[in-house]
């Protein structure tokens, strides 16, 4: 097991769509679970492979309780089949440290998705399993969180965000 780094806001691999998955090896494997480790130790929900610096469909995810067990799940070439509802909740993401706000959303999502030996699943989501998923899947699209938002509340993250980098730069 190791630890990623994760490619923060505004590194360019966040900004490409990411490559469909062909091949499900050991390879692809190994990185499902440093990244199930890497999001356990952050702590995050969710991370997308390219927030680890590599362009490719896959996703990890875990929104069980805290308190609970964990439930982690690998999504490789997660899609959006169906929508309901809408909802708006804070989010975070851990490419963009600092800072948080409210997403529109869908309620509920049904996602098509293949597990890790590339067997294909469907699940229905709702809570914060469905922001999540959409957050995630927003990821390998080069879509942040932070380009949900309006162009007023965009421009404040800007100015924010560079407020808060300056911030880390000294701490560093
Ligand atoms: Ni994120």
């Amino acid at each position: 097991m190791s630890i990623l780094r994760i490619h923060h806001y505004p590194d360019p691999v966040l900004k490409l769509k990411a490559e469909r998955i062909t091949v499900f090896d050991t390879e692809l494997r190994a990185l499902a679970s440093h990244m199930l480790e890497t999001m356990y130790a952050a702590p995050g929900v969710g991370l997308a492979a390219p927030q680890v610096g590599i362009s490719r469909r896959l996703i990890v995810l875990d929104c069980s309780p805290k308190d609970g067990d964990r439930q982690p799940l690998v999504a490789v070439n997660p899609e959006i089949l169906a929508r309901e509802g809408e909802c708006c909740e804070e989010e975070g993401c851990l490419s963009v440290p600092e800072y948080y706000a409210k997403v529109v959303r869908s309620e509920k999502v049904r996602v098509r998705f293949q597990e890790i030996d590339g067997t294909p699943r469907e699940i229905e989501a709702d809570g914060l399993w469905a922001i999540c998923f959409q957050h995630e899947i927003d990821h390998l699209d080069g879509i942040l969180f932070v380009d949900r938002l309006s162009p007023l509340k965009r421009s404040l993250f800007r100015k924010k965000y560079q407020k808060i980098q300056e911030q880390r730069q000294e701490q560093l």
